[in-house]
C-alpha cells in the first residue's frame, strides 16, 4: 500500500529505486498521494528502501543445488569435472533443466532459431524495451559448475527472489541462455550472441565444422533449432533496434581480486579484447628411426618455436594485461615412431588494448613465417575471430554498484579479462556485469567454486539492478498512462 502511494515512485518500483535513477521525473506530486503516504507511514507499514531491501532475499542454497543438479548434465568421464558442448544431447538437456526453470518461476520461455532461450517476465510497460540478463550453460571440456550457469540460474532466482518482494516489474525483464558462448565444439565463442548483434556472418558459420566435420546449421538442426538456410537463422536471431533496455550478466570472476581482496561484489566498466587464431604447419613427416636429424622438417618443433615465440610476444608489451595461450596444440599421425607430418596450433590472446592486443597477433604471426621459412615447413593460418574490447554502459555500472552498496555488500570497479556474450551484447544496449568471487580465482577447472553466501549475493545485487533498471525513466504520468 505503502509502495503504491508514496509520491514519485509507485508502480513499479521501490522508493529508493526511484530516487536513484536519473531520468525524467514528476516535479510536483499530487496531494492525495502525499496524504496517503503519510498515512501509511504512520500506519506502521513501512515500505520503506530498507525494508524492501530486506524483500530481495535470494536463497543461495537452493542456487548452489541448481547449479549441483544442473553440474550433473555432463559428459565428462571424470567425476565432478563438466562437459557440454553446444547443441550435444546434454547441452539440450540443460536446455531442458533451464526451460524447467523458467516456467516454475512463472516465466514465458521462447527460443530464437539459433537457440537462444528466452525466459520473459512481463512488464507493465509491455511495448517498452526490455531489462535483459543471462549467460551461458555450455562448459568447455573437463571444466565446472559454475562458469555461465551461475548467470542463467541466477537470473531466474533473481526474478523469484523480486517476485517474492511483490516488485512490480515496469519494463519486461528476461533472463536468457545464451547459445555457445565457449568455442570447443566449433571453434567459434559467443556464437548466440554474436548472432544477436547482427555481427556474425553466414560465410563464417558455413566454415565452421567440428571434429566429425558436423555443420554449425547441422548441429542446430540436430538439437531442435536452426533453418533452411544460415541466413535464416543468423536473421531470426538478429536482434531489433530497441528491443534492450539494458543487460546485465552475472557470472563468476574467474580470477582471484575480489576473494583476495575481501569484496563481495565486481562491478565491471570493460571487457578485455579477445583473438583467436589458428595455425598449421605441414612437414615431410616420416619414419623417426630411418630418418635422421638433418633431413627431417618437424611440423611439431615449428609448433613448439611457435609456443614459445607467443610466450615472448605477450611478454614483451609489458603490460599485465596482455595476455596469450596455445590452448590447442595438436599433432599428426600423434604416433610415437612417427615425425610429426603437421602441427595445429590456436592460439589465444587478449588484452584490454585492443590496438596493442593487435600488435602481439601480429608479431605471432610474422614469428610463425619465419619459422616455417627455417624450419622448411609449410604454414597457413586463419584469424578465427578479432574482437574489439567492450566498455560497458555507465548508467548500468552505477546501478550494479548501487544495489550492491544498499544492499550491503562491499563492491569494486574490475575489468573482465575473460570474454563474455556481454562482450556482444554491447553493441546492442547498454551493458554491464556483476561478478561474484569464486574459490583461489579458479574457472575452466572442475574444481570451480562459488559459495552459497557469494551466490546469494550476486543474486541480490542482480535483483535490485534489474529492479532498478525496469523502473529506469519513468515518470508518473507515463505510468499512469499505461
Ligand atoms: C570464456 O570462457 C573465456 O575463455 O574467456
Ligand atoms: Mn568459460
Ligand atoms: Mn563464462
Amino acid at each position: 500500500f505503502f509502495f503504491f502511494c508514496w509520491p514519485g515512485h509507485g508502480r513499479g518500483g521501490s522508493a529508493h529505486v526511484r530516487m536513484e535513477m536519473d531520468g525524467p521525473k514528476r516535479t510536483i506530486a499530487k496531494p492525495w498521494r502525499w496524504i496517503l503516504a503519510l498515512l501509511a507511514t504512520c500506519w506502521g507499514a513501512t515500505w520503506t528502501h530498507a525494508t524492501w531491501q530486506g524483500h530481495v532475499g535470494a536463497d543461495g542454497s537452493e542456487l548452489a543445488r541448481w547449479l549441483d543438479e544442473l553440474g550433473q548434465v555432463s559428459d565428462a568421464h571424470t567425476p565432478g569435472a563438466v562437459t557440454r558442448l553446444v547443441f550435444t544431447p546434454s547441452d539440450v538437456r540443460a536446455r531442458e533443466y533451464v526451460t524447467g526453470k523458467m516456467v516454475e518461476a512463472g516465466m514465458k520461455v521462447r527460443a530464437d532459431k539459433i537457440g537462444n532461450l528466452f525466459g520473459r517476465w512481463e512488464g507493465r510497460d509491455k511495448k517498452a524495451p526490455s531489462i535483459l540478463t543471462g549467460s551461458h550453460c555450455d562448459a568447455i571440456p573437463l571444466s565446472g559448475r559454475f562458469d555461465g550457469v551461475v548467470g542463467v540460474l541466477g537470473g531466474i532466482a533473481a526474478v523469484k527472489a523480486l517476485k517474492k518482494s511483490g516488485f512490480q516489474p515496469q519494463r519486461s525483464i528476461e533472463v536468457m541462455m545464451f547459445t555457445s558462448e565457449e568455442p570447443s565444439r566449433f571453434g567459434l565463442s559467443c556464437s548466440g550472441s554474436r548472432a544477436m548483434a547482427g555481427v556474425l556472418h553466414e560465410d563464417t558459420v558455413a566454415a565452421l565444422r567440428d571434429e566429425n566435420d558436423t555443420t554449425y546449421l547441422e548441429a542446430a538442426s540436430a538439437a531442435g533449432y536452426g533453418a533452411k538456410t544460415i541466413k535464416q537463422m543468423l536473421d531470426d536471431a538478429r536482434v531489433k533496434e530497441n528491443t534492450y533496455e539494458a543487460f546485465v550478466e552475472l557470472h563468476i570472476e574467474q580470477g582471484p581480486i575480489l576473494e583476495q581482496q575481501g569484496i563481495n561484489i565486481g562491478a565491471v566498466r570493460a571487457i578485455a579484447a579477445p583473438a583467436a587464431l589458428r595455425v598449421r604447419f605441414h612437414g615431410g613427416g616420416g619414419h623417426a628411426g630411418a630418418l635422421l636429424m638433418h633431413y627431417r622438417n618437424d611440423a611439431a618443433l615449428a609448433g613448439a618455436e611457435l609456443a614459445l615465440a607467443t610466450e615472448r610476444a605477450a611478454l614483451r608489451t609489458g603490460a599485465e594485461d596482455t595476455v596469450a595461450t596455445v590452448g590447442v596444440f595438436r599433432i599428426q599421425p600423434d604416433a610415437v615412431n612417427s615425425v610429426p607430418r603437421e602441427a595445429l596450433l590456436e592460439i589465444d590472446v587478449r588484452d584490454i588494448d585492443g590496438p596493442r592486443r593487435d600488435e602481439v597477433v601480429a608479431e605471432i604471426l610474422s614469428a610463425a613465417e619465419s619459422i616455417a621459412a627455417t624450419r622448411k615447413v609449410k604454414m597457413e593460418y586463419e584469424m578465427i575471430n578479432q574482437d574489439p574490447p567492450a566498455t560497458c554502459g555507465q548508467h548500468v555500472v552505477d546501478a550494479v554498484t548501487s544495489s550492491a552498496k544498499e544492499l550491503g555488500y562491499s563492491v569494486k570497479s574490475m575489468v573482465s579479462r575473460a570474454y563474455h556474450d556481454s562482450l556482444f551484447m554491447a553493441k546492442i544496449a547498454p551493458t554491464a556485469m556483476i561478478f561474484i568471487p569464486c574459490r583461489d580465482g579458479v574457472s575452466h577447472r572442475p574444481d570451480e567454486f562459488a559459495s552459497p553466501e557469494d551466490l546469494k549475493r550476486g543474486v541480490e545485487t542482480l535483483a535490485l539492478t534489474m529492479a532498478k533498471l525496469s523502473v529506469h525513466g519513468y515518470t508518473e504520468e507515463a505510468k499512469e498512462e499505461l
